[in-house]
């Protein structure tokens, strides 16, 4: 509020491009309809801002009062009370201060709040396509800089631009009641003051992204070669004297920047301060010739000069006021921009629960091609989105198939076949393009996706741990869960002993994305977690990587128990799982090509027959052979 040289020099720091970009049209009346709900809050500061205002002129119009009524006439007590008065209006005036930054930060973080939970919820609700398509980084420096900005420019337009402009109106109307005379040659006069102020506010600006971006540059610099991949590249290759010279160059700049910021901020300042020499000069001087030929009174003058000096800080602070506002609504835009992206996969208006209960799957003549960033709603988020390289083109042709409840289906066939894809397309991680897909008869896009989910247990290829401890992972799946309940899907995933074992036992950290176990372990983790959500339809992505083979038999054991009583779909890389399996379906280039059971196939000649020679069959010699 009424700024100061800090504030003005913060708010200079500011993108000045910002005034070239083009705001879509709306964002204005979404980002005050965003600032409704704190309408009341609003209000009430709008009423401290013209309170606190009010004193600022009432100090001068005081000081007038005890020159002309108190001084001269030597009315001793009328002195003394005026100067309590400017005491305690000086001690209500820091009050109402520290209650307008309290109010313009309190309201600008509860826009933030809202604006992150929403962004939070409206990106989640978002089908997996989104994800695969977007740099997280960038979306997650939406949620966290752009609302952030957000807040920092809503709470700078309530203090600077509300703050500021009601000042200088009170001061300007409180001069003008005073003296017009004397007003309006200041007033003609101020353009050749702020004008200065502003060249110098340009390269203050100008200079602040000198420094952000050789700051940046430089610490590129030291992540590339402080990384370990980096510093092993370096360590390996590299010509430490070059990279010395690099970085001291970016330094250097970087030096040099700060001592141009540090010189122009000076210079603003000094601007400022010249400013106000000025027009003290000039107001005392005329104002002082008038008073001399008794046209003004003595305690007028002084409250002119006075009531000027409460001028400059606001005037400067408003003629950036273009820049301030932009950086809100650019802020904003951004943040709609991804609140404006519609997810493809939506719940019908009247779609049903699926019932808990035996399930049975069927595929109808299902053809599929992933969704290409236009679709996802993409488009307008080119910083964010992974550019498109290529058409997309339809990964699955007529995919039909049925799976009795409690039948085990095995999918097979070659790398990219498209294995993976029909198994997202049943929990609708994506959407068929035509055919259907059906659970107990029901197209599952009509049925809620709660209900989807809850009845489909999936375990993805690299099963996937949060950053938190074993239980939080497992109740993820069931948070009403029990500790016995817990315990008993550990122990049926074969995997209790060695949580047991651990010295924090179920509280122990996983470790960033589960690092902190081997690959059989996180998958039998992973089967626990699904165990402990016992979902009708098992959807199992096996693990390529070969495990051991304690470790595989212990994975074959939980696998068991996972899949016994259910319908299971299972992608399958083991020789066990084949074997087993009531109907296998070899799967190339996005179409079925054989099924039958595992006798029928091996028996015919065909790429079943040659994916057993090479793959399962080597696994049976080796395990025959440990
Ligand atoms: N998100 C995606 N966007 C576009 N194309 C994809 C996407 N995921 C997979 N594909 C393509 O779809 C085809 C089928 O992939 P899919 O992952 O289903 O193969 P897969 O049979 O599971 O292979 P693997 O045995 O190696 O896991 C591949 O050609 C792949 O390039
Ligand atoms: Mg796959």
């Amino acid at each position: 509020m009424r700024g100061g040289w800090a504030g003005q020099l913060s708010s200079f720091g500011k993108d000045s491009k910002v005034l070239q970009q083009k705001i879509k049209p709306g964002t204005t009346r979404r980002t005050l309809a965003v600032a409704a709900p704190h309408s009341a809050m609003l209000l009430l500061f709008l009423v401290v801002v013209i309170a606190s205002a009010s004193i600022s002129i009432a100090n001068p119009l005081i000081y007038r009062e005890i020159i002309n009524e108190g001084i001269l006439k030597q009315n001793v007590p009328f002195i003394v009370r005026l100067a309590l008065m400017i005491a305690g209006l000086g001690v209500l005036e820091a009050a109402l201060g520290l209650l307008l930054t309290y109010m313009a930060t309190h309201i600008g973080a509860a826009v933030v709040l809202s604006l992150r939970t929403r962004l939070f919820e409206h990106v989640q609700g978002m089908p997996l396509a989104f994800f695969s398509r977007t740099q997280t980084g960038a979306l997650v420096n939406r949620l966290v800089t752009d609302t952030g900005g957000a807040r920092t420019a809503f709470t700078d337009v309530l203090s600077n631009v509300a703050g500021n402009a009601v000042t200088v109106a009170l001061v300007v109307a409180a001069m003008i009641a005073l003296s017009w005379r004397i007003t309006l040659i200041v007033l003609v006069l101020l353009p050749l003051f702020v004008l200065p102020a502003r060249y110098w506010g340009r390269r203050i600006q100008a200079v602040t992204r000198e420094l952000y971006d050789v700051g940046a540059a430089m610490s590129s610099v030291m992540v590339e070669r402080f990384n370990v991949a980096g510093a092993l590249l370096a360590k390996l290759f590299g010509r430490p004297a070059e990279d010395v010279r690099t970085f001291e160059g970016k330094a250097a700049q970087l030096s040099q920047a700060g001592v141009k910021a540090a010189l122009y901020g000076r210079m603003f300042g000094t601007m400022l301060l010249l400013m106000a020499s000025f027009a003290t000069a000039l107001a005392y001087g005329w104002g002082g010739v008038l008073a001399a030929r008794h046209a003004l009174d003595l305690g007028t003058v002084v409250a002119l000069v006075s009531l000027l000096a409460r001028l400059y800080a606001p005037l400067t602070g408003l003629s950036n006021v273009q820049v301030t506002i932009m950086t809100a609504l650019v802020s904003f835009e951004r943040v709609f921009e991804v609140m404006d992206l519609t997810p493809m996969i939506q719940e019908k208006a009247h779609a049903t629960a699926l019932a808990s209960g035996p399930m049975r799957l069927a595929f109808e003549h299902v053809a599929f091609r992933y969704p290409s960033a236009a679709e996802v709603s993409l488009a307008s988020l080119e910083s964010i989105a992974v550019p498109e390289k290529r058409a997309p083109r339809t990964v699955l042709h007529d995919v039909d198939f049925v799976a009795e409840p409690g039948q085990l289906v095995a999918l097979v066939g070659p790398s990219g076949a498209g294995k993976t894809t029909i198994s997202q397309l049943i929990p609708r991680l994506y959407d068929v393009q035509s055919g259907a897909i059906r659970i107990n008869g029901v197209d599952v896009r009509d049925t809620t996706l709660q209900s989807l989910r809850d009845r489909i247990g999936v375990v993805t290829q690299d099963a996937h741990l949060f950053h938190d401890t074993i239980r939080a992972n497992l109740l993820y799946a069931r948070p009403d869960a029990t500790d016995e309940q817990i315990r008993s899907a550990l122990r049926d995933a074969q995997i209790l002993e060695l949580v047991d074992s651990l010295p924090d036992g179920l509280d122990t950290m996983v470790g960033e994305r589960g690092y902190r176990f081997s690959g059989g372990e996180k998958q039998r983790l992973a089967i626990a977690r699904l165990l402990l959500k016992a979902p009708d339809l098992v959807v199992l992505d096996e693990a390529t990587a070969h495990l051991d083979s304690t470790s595989e038999a212990a994975v074959q054991q939980a696998l068991e128990r996972a899949l016994t009583g259910r319908t299971a779909i299972v992608i399958a890389h083991r020789l066990s799982t084949v074997l087993k399996a009531d109907q296998i379906l070899v799967v190339q280039e996005g179409r079925i090509v054989q099924r039958g059971t595992h006798e029928r196939l091996s028996a015919v000649p065909g790429l079943y027959a040659q994916l057993y020679q090479r793959q399962f069959l080597a696994q049976e010699a080796a395990q025959t052979g440990s």
